[in-house]
Protein backbone atom coordinates (compact mmCIF):
# COMPACT_ATOMS: atom_id res chain seq x y z
CA UNK A 1 0.00 0.00 0.00
CA UNK A 2 1.24 4.03 -0.79
CA UNK A 3 0.96 6.08 2.19
CA UNK A 4 -1.59 8.49 0.14
CA UNK A 5 -4.03 4.58 0.23
CA UNK A 6 -3.71 4.65 4.09
CA UNK A 7 -6.18 6.53 5.65
CA UNK A 8 -5.48 7.16 9.08
CA UNK A 9 -7.95 8.62 11.66
CA UNK A 10 -6.88 11.13 14.04
CA UNK A 11 -8.73 11.06 17.44
CA UNK A 12 -9.80 13.95 19.38
CA UNK A 13 -10.70 12.62 23.07
CA UNK A 14 -10.00 14.85 26.20
CA UNK A 15 -7.01 13.16 27.78
CA UNK A 16 -7.47 12.20 31.46
CA UNK A 17 -5.20 14.81 33.43
CA UNK A 18 -7.28 17.49 32.21
CA UNK A 19 -10.66 15.75 33.78
CA UNK A 20 -8.66 14.38 36.89
CA UNK A 21 -6.53 17.69 37.88
CA UNK A 22 -10.60 19.67 37.08
CA UNK A 23 -11.64 17.55 39.98
CA UNK A 24 -8.88 18.10 42.21
CA UNK A 25 -8.24 21.68 42.01
CA UNK A 26 -12.23 21.97 42.07
CA UNK A 27 -12.60 24.35 39.40
CA UNK A 28 -13.01 23.70 35.54
CA UNK A 29 -10.37 26.53 34.41
CA UNK A 30 -7.50 23.85 33.40
CA UNK A 31 -6.38 24.53 30.14
CA UNK A 32 -7.23 21.47 27.75
CA UNK A 33 -4.57 21.59 24.76
CA UNK A 34 -6.11 18.59 23.23
CA UNK A 35 -7.45 20.26 20.20
CA UNK A 36 -3.77 21.57 19.35
CA UNK A 37 -2.53 18.45 19.37
CA UNK A 38 -4.90 16.56 17.53
CA UNK A 39 -4.49 19.65 14.70
CA UNK A 40 -0.68 19.18 15.37
CA UNK A 41 -1.28 15.52 14.46
CA UNK A 42 -3.34 15.68 11.70
CA UNK A 43 -0.89 18.15 10.27
CA UNK A 44 2.44 16.06 10.93
CA UNK A 45 0.98 12.98 9.23
CA UNK A 46 -0.64 14.97 6.71
CA UNK A 47 3.00 16.56 5.54
CA UNK A 48 4.13 12.75 6.13
CA UNK A 49 1.75 11.49 3.07
CA UNK A 50 -1.07 9.95 4.50
CA UNK A 51 -4.40 10.32 4.13
CA UNK A 52 -6.04 11.72 7.05
CA UNK A 53 -9.09 12.87 8.76
CA UNK A 54 -10.07 13.98 11.87
CA UNK A 55 -12.84 12.55 14.45
CA UNK A 56 -14.32 13.73 17.92
CA UNK A 57 -14.83 10.89 20.25
CA UNK A 58 -18.75 10.19 20.47
CA UNK A 59 -20.80 7.29 21.47
CA UNK A 60 -21.01 6.60 17.78
CA UNK A 61 -17.44 6.01 17.23
CA UNK A 62 -17.77 2.37 15.67
CA UNK A 63 -20.24 3.40 13.47
CA UNK A 64 -17.77 6.40 12.46
CA UNK A 65 -15.21 4.57 11.78
CA UNK A 66 -16.63 1.79 9.85
CA UNK A 67 -18.33 4.50 7.72
CA UNK A 68 -15.19 6.26 6.81
CA UNK A 69 -13.30 3.25 6.46
CA UNK A 70 -10.24 3.85 8.26
CA UNK A 71 -7.36 1.98 8.07
CA UNK A 72 -5.39 2.89 11.16
CA UNK A 73 -6.65 5.22 14.44
CA UNK A 74 -3.74 7.36 15.78
CA UNK A 75 -3.95 9.67 18.80
CA UNK A 76 -5.58 6.66 21.33
CA UNK A 77 -5.15 7.76 24.94
CA UNK A 78 -7.22 6.07 27.22
CA UNK A 79 -8.31 2.64 28.39
CA UNK A 80 -11.49 3.21 27.15
CA UNK A 81 -10.61 4.18 23.90
CA UNK A 82 -8.52 0.81 23.25
CA UNK A 83 -10.85 -1.57 25.23
CA UNK A 84 -13.65 -0.54 22.10
CA UNK A 85 -10.87 -0.80 19.02
CA UNK A 86 -9.42 -3.66 20.05
CA UNK A 87 -13.57 -5.06 20.23
CA UNK A 88 -14.26 -3.23 17.15
CA UNK A 89 -10.94 -4.95 15.24
CA UNK A 90 -9.94 -1.59 14.28
CA UNK A 91 -6.00 -1.28 13.97
CA UNK A 92 -4.37 1.62 16.49
CA UNK A 93 -0.98 3.43 16.82
CA UNK A 94 0.01 2.49 20.53
CA UNK A 95 -0.34 -0.13 23.41
CA UNK A 96 -3.18 -2.43 23.73
CA UNK A 97 -5.97 -2.72 26.47
CA UNK A 98 -4.05 -5.03 28.59
CA UNK A 99 -0.39 -2.66 28.30
CA UNK A 100 -2.73 0.13 28.98
CA UNK A 101 -4.35 -1.10 31.76
CA UNK A 102 -0.88 -1.84 33.60
CA UNK A 103 0.64 1.07 32.48
CA UNK A 104 -2.27 3.35 33.99
CA UNK A 105 -2.07 1.74 37.26
CA UNK A 106 1.48 2.85 38.92
CA UNK A 107 0.81 -0.05 41.99
CA UNK A 108 0.23 -2.35 39.45
CA UNK A 109 3.11 -1.59 37.07
CA UNK A 110 5.89 -1.00 40.01
CA UNK A 111 4.84 -4.50 41.37
CA UNK A 112 6.12 -5.81 37.95
CA UNK A 113 8.83 -3.76 38.36
CA UNK A 114 9.64 -5.14 41.63
CA UNK A 115 9.24 -8.90 40.56
CA UNK A 116 11.84 -8.20 37.86
CA UNK A 117 14.50 -7.08 40.03
CA UNK A 118 14.18 -3.48 38.55
CA UNK A 119 14.41 -0.36 40.98
CA UNK A 120 11.80 1.77 41.88
CA UNK A 121 10.68 3.14 45.22
CA UNK A 122 9.29 1.33 47.57
CA UNK A 123 5.63 2.24 48.46
CA UNK A 124 2.19 1.75 50.25
CA UNK A 125 -0.75 2.05 48.29
CA UNK A 126 -3.66 4.39 50.64
CA UNK A 127 -7.09 2.93 49.39
CA UNK A 128 -8.48 4.25 52.76
CA UNK A 129 -7.04 6.47 54.63
CA UNK A 130 -6.66 3.81 57.26
CA UNK A 131 -3.65 2.22 55.57
CA UNK A 132 -1.69 5.38 56.00
CA UNK A 133 -1.55 3.89 59.66
CA UNK A 134 1.45 2.07 58.88
CA UNK A 135 3.64 5.25 59.43
CA UNK A 136 2.43 5.45 62.60
CA UNK A 137 3.25 2.06 63.69
CA UNK A 138 5.86 0.85 62.22
CA UNK A 139 6.74 2.94 59.23
CA UNK A 140 8.26 0.42 56.05
CA UNK A 141 10.67 3.58 54.97
CA UNK A 142 11.58 7.07 56.26
CA UNK A 143 10.30 10.25 55.62
CA UNK A 144 10.04 12.55 53.03
CA UNK A 145 7.44 10.49 51.47
CA UNK A 146 6.18 11.72 47.61
CA UNK A 147 2.22 10.73 47.42
CA UNK A 148 0.36 11.09 43.77
CA UNK A 149 -2.78 9.53 42.66
CA UNK A 150 -2.02 6.00 41.29
CA UNK A 151 -3.35 6.03 38.12
CA UNK A 152 -2.91 9.94 37.75
CA UNK A 153 -1.43 11.73 34.58
CA UNK A 154 0.44 15.09 33.22
CA UNK A 155 1.59 15.24 37.21
CA UNK A 156 -2.10 15.42 38.27
CA UNK A 157 -3.25 15.86 41.64
CA UNK A 158 0.25 16.60 42.48
CA UNK A 159 1.03 19.93 44.30
CA UNK A 160 3.79 21.48 46.53
CA UNK A 161 2.04 19.24 49.22
CA UNK A 162 2.90 16.41 47.88
CA UNK A 163 6.11 16.03 49.68
CA UNK A 164 5.32 14.84 53.06
CA UNK A 165 7.68 15.37 56.24
CA UNK A 166 4.71 14.02 59.07
CA UNK A 167 2.20 11.76 59.84
CA UNK A 168 -0.58 14.32 60.35
CA UNK A 169 0.40 15.93 56.94
CA UNK A 170 0.43 12.88 55.06
CA UNK A 171 -3.19 11.83 56.65
CA UNK A 172 -4.26 15.30 55.60
CA UNK A 173 -3.19 15.46 51.91
CA UNK A 174 -4.04 11.37 51.35
CA UNK A 175 -7.23 12.36 52.97
CA UNK A 176 -7.81 15.42 50.02
CA UNK A 177 -6.93 13.66 47.19
CA UNK A 178 -8.99 10.29 48.37
CA UNK A 179 -11.97 12.78 48.56
CA UNK A 180 -11.25 14.80 45.23
CA UNK A 181 -10.01 12.30 43.09
CA UNK A 182 -11.60 9.08 43.91
CA UNK A 183 -8.36 7.26 43.24
CA UNK A 184 -6.10 5.10 45.83
CA UNK A 185 -2.82 7.40 47.18
CA UNK A 186 0.47 6.02 46.29
CA UNK A 187 2.75 6.59 48.98
CA UNK A 188 6.64 6.94 47.94
CA UNK A 189 9.81 7.37 49.25
CA UNK A 190 10.43 11.52 47.94
CA UNK A 191 13.29 11.08 45.84
CA UNK A 192 16.24 13.12 45.21
CA UNK A 193 18.25 13.49 41.77
CA UNK A 194 18.26 14.23 38.57
CA UNK A 195 15.00 13.94 36.03
CA UNK A 196 15.35 12.00 33.38
CA UNK A 197 12.76 10.44 30.98
CA UNK A 198 13.16 8.30 28.09
CA UNK A 199 11.49 7.57 24.98
CA UNK A 200 11.52 4.31 23.39
CA UNK A 201 10.13 3.53 19.60
CA UNK A 202 9.31 0.01 17.95
CA UNK A 203 8.51 -3.53 18.58
CA UNK A 204 10.34 -6.67 19.17
CA UNK A 205 14.19 -6.75 17.64
CA UNK A 206 13.35 -3.42 16.28
CA UNK A 207 12.77 -1.58 19.81
CA UNK A 208 15.07 1.44 20.35
CA UNK A 209 15.76 4.38 22.86
CA UNK A 210 15.81 7.95 22.46
CA UNK A 211 18.61 10.60 23.36
CA UNK A 212 16.93 10.62 27.15
CA UNK A 213 15.98 13.99 27.90
CA UNK A 214 16.34 15.76 31.34
CA UNK A 215 13.98 18.01 33.44
CA UNK A 216 15.62 20.78 34.96
CA UNK A 217 13.76 22.36 37.77
CA UNK A 218 14.26 25.85 38.23
CA UNK A 219 14.23 28.07 41.61
CA UNK A 220 12.79 25.87 44.29
CA UNK A 221 10.52 23.42 42.57
CA UNK A 222 11.89 19.86 43.37
CA UNK A 223 9.80 18.40 41.32
CA UNK A 224 6.85 18.44 38.37
CA UNK A 225 3.34 19.45 40.03
CA UNK A 226 0.09 20.12 37.75
CA UNK A 227 0.62 24.01 37.71
CA UNK A 228 4.62 24.22 36.90
CA UNK A 229 4.38 21.53 34.08
CA UNK A 230 1.15 23.63 32.49
CA UNK A 231 3.45 27.14 32.75
CA UNK A 232 6.22 25.43 31.66
CA UNK A 233 8.78 26.66 33.82
CA UNK A 234 11.46 24.18 33.79
CA UNK A 235 14.28 23.41 31.06
CA UNK A 236 14.63 20.84 29.10
CA UNK A 237 17.67 19.37 28.14
CA UNK A 238 17.96 16.94 25.66
CA UNK A 239 20.63 14.65 25.26
CA UNK A 240 20.95 14.63 28.79
CA UNK A 241 24.45 15.96 30.00
CA UNK A 242 25.11 12.35 31.25
CA UNK A 243 28.00 9.83 30.29
CA UNK A 244 27.92 7.14 27.38
CA UNK A 245 27.84 4.87 29.90
CA UNK A 246 25.26 6.38 32.08
CA UNK A 247 23.29 7.42 28.92
CA UNK A 248 23.04 3.41 27.49
CA UNK A 249 22.53 1.91 30.97
CA UNK A 250 18.97 4.24 31.65
CA UNK A 251 18.22 3.51 28.21
CA UNK A 252 18.73 -0.08 28.97
CA UNK A 253 16.42 0.16 31.96
CA UNK A 254 13.67 1.99 30.45
CA UNK A 255 13.44 -0.99 27.11
CA UNK A 256 13.39 -3.43 29.84
CA UNK A 257 10.55 -1.34 31.94
CA UNK A 258 9.07 -0.75 29.06
CA UNK A 259 9.00 -4.18 27.40
CA UNK A 260 7.58 -5.77 31.12
CA UNK A 261 4.36 -3.65 30.25
CA UNK A 262 4.35 -4.81 26.84
CA UNK A 263 3.92 -1.48 25.07
CA UNK A 264 3.33 -1.72 21.21
CA UNK A 265 4.73 1.29 18.65
CA UNK A 266 5.88 3.62 21.48
CA UNK A 267 6.02 4.31 24.58
CA UNK A 268 8.01 6.66 27.24
CA UNK A 269 9.72 5.46 30.73
CA UNK A 270 9.91 8.42 33.52
CA UNK A 271 13.00 7.71 36.42
CA UNK A 272 15.23 9.93 38.93
CA UNK A 273 18.54 9.34 39.35
CA UNK A 274 19.91 9.86 41.96
CA UNK A 275 23.31 9.29 44.12
CA UNK A 276 22.49 5.76 44.44
CA UNK A 277 21.38 4.53 41.00
CA UNK A 278 18.27 5.19 38.98
CA UNK A 279 14.79 4.58 40.25
CA UNK A 280 11.98 3.91 37.83
CA UNK A 281 8.66 6.11 38.75
CA UNK A 282 6.11 5.18 35.66
CA UNK A 283 5.51 4.19 32.24
CA UNK A 284 3.35 6.54 29.99
CA UNK A 285 1.94 3.98 27.22
CA UNK A 286 0.66 7.01 25.77
CA UNK A 287 3.19 9.83 25.86
CA UNK A 288 2.47 13.11 24.47
CA UNK A 289 4.09 13.36 20.74
CA UNK A 290 3.48 17.39 20.17
CA UNK A 291 6.37 18.58 17.96
CA UNK A 292 5.88 22.21 18.05
CA UNK A 293 6.58 24.92 18.83
CA UNK A 294 10.41 24.59 17.32
CA UNK A 295 11.93 26.00 20.05
CA UNK A 296 10.19 24.62 23.08
CA UNK A 297 7.99 21.35 21.65
CA UNK A 298 5.01 20.83 23.80
CA UNK A 299 6.05 17.03 24.48
CA UNK A 300 9.34 15.66 26.18
CA UNK A 301 8.40 13.12 23.11
CA UNK A 302 8.89 16.50 20.76
CA UNK A 303 12.24 17.52 22.61
CA UNK A 304 13.53 13.86 21.66
CA UNK A 305 12.58 14.48 18.25
CA UNK A 306 14.27 17.79 18.11
CA UNK A 307 17.08 16.44 19.42
CA UNK A 308 17.61 13.70 16.48
CA UNK A 309 16.84 17.22 13.93
CA UNK A 310 13.48 15.28 12.70
CA UNK A 311 10.52 17.42 11.68
CA UNK A 312 7.50 16.14 13.37
CA UNK A 313 5.75 14.84 10.20
CA UNK A 314 9.68 12.58 10.25
CA UNK A 315 8.94 11.62 13.98
CA UNK A 316 4.83 10.77 13.64
CA UNK A 317 5.70 9.01 10.55
CA UNK A 318 8.38 6.52 12.34
CA UNK A 319 5.77 5.65 14.46
CA UNK A 320 3.29 4.92 12.20
CA UNK A 321 5.73 2.88 10.04
CA UNK A 322 6.02 0.63 13.69
CA UNK A 323 2.34 0.17 14.09
CA UNK A 324 2.22 -0.32 10.34
CA UNK A 325 4.94 -3.16 10.05
CA UNK A 326 3.24 -4.79 13.75
CA UNK A 327 0.29 -5.48 11.70
CA UNK A 328 1.41 -6.56 8.73
CA UNK A 329 0.80 -3.62 6.36
N1 LIG B 1 8.87 9.27 44.51
C1 LIG B 1 9.07 10.49 44.01
N2 LIG B 1 10.03 11.32 44.51
C2 LIG B 1 10.23 12.56 44.02
N3 LIG B 1 9.51 13.10 43.02
C3 LIG B 1 8.54 12.33 42.46
C4 LIG B 1 8.28 10.99 42.91
N4 LIG B 1 7.27 10.49 42.16
C5 LIG B 1 6.92 11.46 41.30
N5 LIG B 1 7.68 12.57 41.47
C6 LIG B 1 7.54 13.87 40.73
O1 LIG B 1 6.21 13.98 40.25
C7 LIG B 1 6.19 14.01 38.83
C8 LIG B 1 5.02 13.21 38.30
O2 LIG B 1 5.11 11.87 38.74
P1 LIG B 1 4.94 10.64 37.75
O3 LIG B 1 5.08 9.39 38.53
O4 LIG B 1 5.84 10.80 36.57
O5 LIG B 1 3.39 10.77 37.35
P2 LIG B 1 2.62 11.53 36.16
O6 LIG B 1 3.66 12.15 35.25
O7 LIG B 1 1.85 10.43 35.52
O8 LIG B 1 1.73 12.50 36.81
C9 LIG B 1 7.54 13.44 38.40
O9 LIG B 1 7.89 13.94 37.12
C10 LIG B 1 8.46 13.93 39.51
O10 LIG B 1 8.82 15.30 39.34
MG1 LIG C 1 5.43 11.28 34.57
Amino acid sequence: MTKTNIKICVLEKKRGNFAINEKFAHTEEIIDTTHQEVQHHFDALTEAGYDVIKLKWSNNIGTDLKRLNVDLVFNVSSIVETAILDDLMIPYVGSDVVGCVIATDKALVKNLWIMNKLPTSPFVLAKSLEDCDIFETEKPFDYPLFIKPSQGRGSSGIDKNSIISSFDQLKEQVKRRLTTINQPVLIEKFLSGREITCGIIGNGERIRALPLLEIIHKGKNQFLTFDNKEIDNDSFQCPANLTQKQTHDLQNLAIKAGKIVNFRDYCRVDMILTETGPFLLEINSFAGLMCTPLEKPHSYMGFMAKAQNKKSSEFLDEIVKEALIRIGQ
